[in-house]
């Protein structure tokens, strides 16, 4: 197995869930490649015995390490290769029956491809944006919810005994999962998502609003990849175009959204400054980063990555291969992986999480 992509609390609950596992079922052995795909290409492994997994159910990070490398794009010695065939080749060399990979969207892409070239591989669902489709959570989820609950609570009485405004900006890649759970758990007054573009007048109104009715503070949970009503319908512009564009052109424009979308997303800093001038109020920023990947895993994402991972061997047994483990109710599923490879679980607008908030009052700056 490897561990590919951001790391996640409860990776090593997985491996330790599927390698005992693996270990109990008799006659199988695991063997574990360090720092995900880069480290199947240059065939750095280690054995999974029941020593390695010991003690690990609890610890953050993965034992495993882990890259952003994806075989068909290497970065080696400064410039970008397709490893693909030595991978395939380190397969065949260590006589694997299959190729167990823990990742989250951009691994499940790896893995798809993977199996396109006849290797049999599963994969386990890992993500803190919980932005996956086929499943109903990712393991890693529920961990990065609640240190970023943690920390909107922390940031209530500063801001409240301040009589500031604090942005929180929370992970979550494009997708907006994260931000809308700890912003509802957390009590924000504004939750802003990629899936629903805002205007800064919008969300300037609904925190003067507040301070109309008293209420000095406001805390505004910002997901990192949130956009502007206006960035967002150019977007679509060009998204628009590429759908009907062929070849070069087609290139062009896809290398033009990538551009256009590193530009709009992210942007936070230039938000909080914006809206400082806006309304004359005192507004801070939080940028919870890395923080919300690290540490202990929670106990629902110790037994999710478990119950994943146990599962897994159920799968291999049967030699039903090219699948993800999914969690649909209190099923755990097989998945094909070219159902879902590609796809982005994005938070529907109309949620019924999205319409509590806005129960509660909770300005979507829409
Ligand atoms: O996919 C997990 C994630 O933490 C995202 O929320 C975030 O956008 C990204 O990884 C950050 O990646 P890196 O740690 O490589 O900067």
């Amino acid at each position: 197995m490897l561990t590919s992509g951001g790391d996640t609390p409860g990776l090593n609950a997985a491996i330790r869930g599927l390698g005992k596992t693996a270990a109990n079922a008799g006659g199988m052995q695991v063997i574990g490649f360090k720092d995900g795909f880069r480290g199947m290409m240059e065939n750095r492994s280690i054995r999974l015995d029941n020593g390695m997994l010991s003690g690990i159910l609890t610890e953050g990070g993965t034992i495993l390490g882990t890259s952003r490398d994806k075989p068909h794009k290497m970065p080696m010695g400064g410039k970008i290769v397709d490893m693909t065939d030595v991978i395939v080749e380190n397969y065949y060399k260590n006589h694997l029956d299959v190729l167990v990979c823990l990742g989250g969207g951009g691994t499940l892409k790896n893995a798809y491809r993977l199996s396109q070239k006849g290797l049999n591989v599963i994969t386990l669902p890992k993500t803190i944006d919980n932005d996956i489709v086929g499943t109903d959570m990712t393991f890693g989820y529920d961990t990065a919810l609640s240190i970023a609950v943690d920390a909107i609570d922390r940031l209530h009485s500063t801001a409240s005994s301040h009589h500031r405004i604090i942005f929180v900006e929370i992970m979550g890649h494009r997708v907006g999962w994260l931000a809308l759970g700890a912003g509802l758990a957390g009590g924000a007054d504004a939750i802003l998502l990629p899936e629903i573009p805002y205007t800064i007048d919008k969300l300037a109104e609904s925190i003067l609003e507040r301070v109309n009715r008293g209420k000095r503070f406001s805390i505004v949970a910002v997901a990192e990849g949130a956009i502007t009503k206006s960035c967002a319908e150019k977007i679509a512009e060009v998204e628009k175009k590429m759908e009907k564009a062929e070849g070069n052109e087609r290139d062009k424009l896809k290398a033009k959204l990538k551009e256009m979308d590193g530009k709009y997303r992210g942007s936070t800093m230039q938000l909080v400054e914006e809206l400082q001038k806006l309304t004359g109020l005192e507004t801070r920023l939080t940028i919870l980063g890395d923080l919300q990947r690290g540490g202990t895993p929670s106990a629902a994402d110790r037994l999710l990555a478990t119950r994943l991972g146990t599962k897994a061997v159920d799968y291999i047994k049967s030699e039903q291969y090219g699948v993800m483990v999914a969690v649909k109710g209190n099923e755990t599923v097989p998945v094909p992986l070219a159902d879902v490879a590609g796809k982005i679980n994005y938070v529907p607008p109309d949620h019924p999480l999205v319409m509590s908030a806005r129960s509660v009052g909770t300005s979507f700056g829409d």
